[in-house]
């Protein structure tokens, strides 16, 4: 049984040519790996380690990994297949191909961590995770990368990597104040993301998801708006008692939800969340107000399971960087630090 050291606080914490995945995440991969310094190499010392490299092993090192074949983050998962129309406000919003178009997704809902068989209602296997792959008219795609939190603890990758390292390092019998209690007693963003709640969803269905780091929304007329992803279940919000939390089955979100897609398409609506002049688009713990603009984007309907789950997921890389004309990234370093940090992962569990 692989155990996870918790991401709470201490008590008293894929690409563009859908057709050759695998082959397009080695190339995306390739891309990401070169741009590693030759400091790769095993013999680094681990505070000289490429930051993709040290948050990687730091996730590792969390999960008790690497665990061979599969993620360093959000390793257990399922696919699951639908469409996506657009809503009528949408081209209006961005220029981009899906919005004018309904097209098919693969979508991916995960848990967090690096631990390929955490129970799905332990604490640590949330904020949970939801992909989803467009696949454009024009043989290509675009990605959300998003988690079932309206905000992340930190604001830059080194700061993450500092979390990381802090919570490895404060195991039991660590004396008090541990590293973590003093990591979160000198970043309060970090302390109030630990300590928001996170009850278990009743299904993958049934909880929200966000996009976290901004991007830049521009229509065919040139007009832009900086804004973040929510993807809105239909069936509304659920979570699980605290009663049937303690009885849950360590698989009950993996097996619940083909079981749900079965009795009928599961649901959700995608909406951007509009920046007010003045808002902070380049920090990923700097929360909107719940009174921004909401323009509707499209509904997502999820219709099918894939069926070859292990081969489908080992070979599928997301990429939140996996862009199309109409949307461009936000100048956030957490954007900017993640596609690396999914290639060195990508490539310890293809094996290289
Ligand atoms: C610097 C910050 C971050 C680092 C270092 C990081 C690292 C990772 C790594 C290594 C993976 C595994 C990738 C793979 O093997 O394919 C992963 C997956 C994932 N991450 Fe992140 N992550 C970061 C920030 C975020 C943020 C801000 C979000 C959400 C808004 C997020 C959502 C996800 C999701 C949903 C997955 C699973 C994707 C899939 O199903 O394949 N991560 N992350």
């Amino acid at each position: 049984m692989h155990s996870a050291r918790p991401f709470r606080a201490a008590p008293g914490s894929r690409g563009v040519f859908p057709a050759a995945p695998a082959v397009l995440a080695l190339a995306l991969n390739a891309i990401a790996l070169a741009a590693i310094p030759a400091a790769f190499a095993a013999d680094a010392p681990a505070d000289q380690k490429p930051l993709p490299v040290a948050l990687v092993n730091a996730l590792n090192t969390l999960a008790g990994g690497p665990h061979a074949g599969f993620r360093a983050n959000h390793a257990k998962g399922i696919l699951v297949t639908g469409t996506f129309t657009p809503a009528k406000t949408a081209p209006s919003f961005s220029s981009a191909p899906h919005f004018a178009k309904t097209v098919p997704v693969l979508v991916r809902f995960s848990d967090t961590t690096g631990v390929p068989n955490i129970p799905d209602a332990s604490p640590d296997a949330s904020p949970h995770g939801m992909a989803i792959r467009f696949k454009l008219p024009d043989g290509g795609s675009t990605d959300i990368v998003s988690i079932s939190t309206n905000g992340f603890p930190v604001g830059t990758p080194q700061d993450f990597l500092a979390l990381l390292t802090a919570i490895s390092k404060s195991g039991p019998g660590v004396p008090k104040p541990t590293p973590v209690e003093q990591f979160l007693g000198t970043h309060p963003a970090a302390l109030k993301f630990v300590s928001t709640p996170k009850p278990p969803p009743q299904s993958f269905g049934s909880l929200a998801f966000y996009g976290v780091n901004a991007f830049k929304f521009t229509n065919a007329k040139g007009v832009s708006h900086f804004a973040r992803y929510q993807v809105l279940p239909v069936a509304g919000e659920h979570a699980l008692a605290a009663a049937e939390t303690t009885k849950a089955d360590p698989n009950y979100l993996i097996d619940e939800l083909p079981k749900r897609i079965a009795a009928g398409p599961v649901k959700f609506r995608l909406v951007a969340q509009v920046s007010k002049e003045g808002d902070v688009t380049n920090d990923a713990t700097a929360v909107w107000p719940p009174d921004r603009e909401i323009v509707e984007l499209g509904v997502i309907s999820l219709t099918a399971t894939e069926k070859e789950q292990a081969k489908e997921q080992k070979a599928l890389l997301y990429n939140p960087l996996s862009l199309t004309p109409g949307i461009e990234a936000s100048a956030d370093p957490i954007l900017a630090a993640r596609p690396p940090a999914y290639a060195v992962s990508f490539a310890q569990r293809a094996g290289q």
